[in-house]
């Protein structure tokens, strides 16, 4: 396995399919230090070639007396490394190194409280008594370890927390990744910085460095191409690359029409004018507008965009002599999810990307953002010198305004959403919303409502108003906007955009809904 970046001291984290282990990994990367999640299962090889200061054995859903319990190489403990298991990882280590694990009488699961009965460089600094924290556990330790002390209890497990000092080896039966362990990143803290050694020189200006190095490095005197699109990651990949090897980076901007209002200019007014980068647009508003003429189906739509997209990319693409490298803004969790060994879910709305084009034009990827989770890309850009305007973007889809014009696709219906979307952006940044939001935008119903305006009858279309809170998009809930900002919008979209009588607010939330309407 080759590992990209050679940091001097680099934690790893091992997953033993914790919904909680990116949290770990995030609150390590805040406290400065680089990490990688990796699967239970790495080759003791590999996890040396990647030269830990520290192992993080993450919780896991698994009792450790499952047949198909995951198990990790017990000779990490003898590597002379410092381990930290978390809940499973407590388990896995106990049982490892010759202790017993037994099912508790219940399942402790929540808020909790422990007390710590011994000092020790795990909990230095933290107070001793009704310490809260977060559990999640079903089995816990009936016998320790030989050579282990118990170092906290709570009332349904004796065994909290333990260790072995004098080997460096520590575990907790709690979450100390979670928000509701509050001393958690003192906890995570001790670990890196009293037990591993770490220092904290992982930031984003270090990033930055290490990052338009190795891409000069890996790219040579050749050219790249890049897919921009205006969104956060395709622009900070375009900057940091532009960075590293000036006008032989050759973004490629496709204009699909489907663009929210004002949305193309800025593109080109950001990157070519003042970021001086060599940007090819191409706009294909006729084209798409042309193949997507009377298709009603969600998935068609997305599937014609995707297409057509991919192959108005490539034909530019070829243009460009030398070309040997595609650019992506592949983010980590993306990487995690390939290297999960968990299953993938299903497909529940296609989502294009440039597929096939790296094999069909024997391309090679360059990918200078796998590494970082979304907010690491953020203070990259700002650390890059991107506007404020871009770093905080909501995500927009790839199919972009067709799938929240429902029914076919028009030249007027865009027109209206576009207005729409404008207004909705306008009042969240004015109300100071934006930030707060995953997202907020406009969905034109293919319905008609009678209405009245002045002493007319009207007979028009009905916006619904999506907004929504989020983390992952994985799951979201609507936001729970005030009423007169409800109202500011409705009156101004009703008012000021033709073809409009109605604005409805959407109240569900994902799951069973999703954010997008198509
Ligand atoms: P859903 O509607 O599935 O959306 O709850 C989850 C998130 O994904 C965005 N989305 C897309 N992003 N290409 C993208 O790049 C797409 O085809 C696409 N479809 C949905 C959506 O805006 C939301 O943030």
């Amino acid at each position: 396995m080759a590992f990209d970046r050679l940091h001097e001291d680099r934690i790893l984290i091992l997953d033993f399919g914790s919904q909680y282990t990116q949290l770990i990994a995030r609150r390590v990367r805040e406290s400065h230090v680089y990490c990688e999640i990796h699967p239970f299962n790495m080759a003791l090889e590999s996890i040396q070639a990647f030269h830990p200061k520290g192992i993080i054995l993450s919780g896991g859903p698994s009792s450790v007396y499952d047949p198909e319990a995951p198990i990790s190489d017990p000779s990490i403990f003898s590597m002379g490394v410092p381990v930290l298991g978390i809940c499973y990882g407590m388990q896995l280590m106990a049982l490892q190194l010759k202790g017993a694990v037994e099912k508790a009488d219940r399942r402790e699961y929540g808020p909790a409280v422990i007390n710590v009965d011994l000092p020790s460089d795990l909990f230095q600094d933290i107070d001793r008594e009704e310490v809260r924290v977060w559990m999640s556990h079903g089995d816990r330790i009936l016998r320790l370890p030989p050579d282990f002390i118990a170092l906290a209890h709570s009332d349904n497990s004796p065994i909290a927390a333990m260790g072995q000092p004098a080997r460096r080896l520590y575990a907790v039966q709690f979450h100390p990744e979670v928000v509701h362990t509050p001393c958690g990143k003192d906890i995570l803290e001790n670990f890196l910085f009293r037990i591993c050694r770490c220092k904290p020189t992982w930031t984003m200006k270090s990033f930055v460095e290490t990052s338009i190095e190795t891409m000069r490095e890996k790219i040579g005197e050749d050219q790249v191409i890049c897919a921009l699109s205006g969104g956060v990651d395709s622009s900070v990949v375009a900057v940091l690359l532009h960075k590293a090897i000036g006008p032989r980076l050759h973004c490629i901007f496709v204009n699909n029409g489907l663009l929210r209002k004002g949305e193309a200019e800025s593109v080109q007014r950001v990157f070519r004018d003042h970021f001086d980068l060599n940007l090819i647009t191409v706009d294909a508003t006729d084209v798409f507008l042309e193949r997507l003429r009377g298709v009603t189906d969600p998935e068609q739509k997305r599937k014609i965009i995707g297409n057509l997209f991919v192959e108005l990319f490539e034909k530019e693409a070829r243009r460009i002599p030398n070309a040997r490298f595609l650019a992506q803004g592949t983010l980590y969790p993306d990487v995690i999810e390939s290297i999960s060994f968990k299953g993938p879910s299903a497909t529940i709305k296609t989502h294009h990307n440039v597929g096939g084009l790296p094999e069909r034009m024997r391309l090679k990827l360059v990918e200078p953002l796998r590494e970082l989770f979304k907010d690491e890309v953020r203070l990259v850009g700002r650390e890059l010198g991107l506007p404020e305007r871009i770093i905080m973007r909501h995500p927009f889809p790839g199919p972009g305004l067709a799938i929240r014009l429902l029914g076919s696709v028009s030249k007027e219906g865009l027109e209206i959403l576009r207005e729409a979307d404008r207004i909705i952006l306008e009042e969240m940044e004015a109300s100071g919303w934006s930030d707060h939001l995953w997202q907020a935008f406009a969905v034109l119903l293919p319905v008609r409502s009678v209405g009245v305006m002045g002493d007319e009858r009207t007979y028009d279309q009905v916006v619904a108003l999506r907004a929504v809170e989020s983390v992952d998009a994985m799951t979201a809930d609507w936001a729970r906007l005030p009423y007169e900002l409800l109202q500011r919008i409705s009156n101004r979209i009703i008012n000021e955009v033709k073809g409009v009588n109605r604005v409805v607010y959407d109240i569900s939330s994902k799951p069973p809904s999703t954010i997008e309407w198509e």
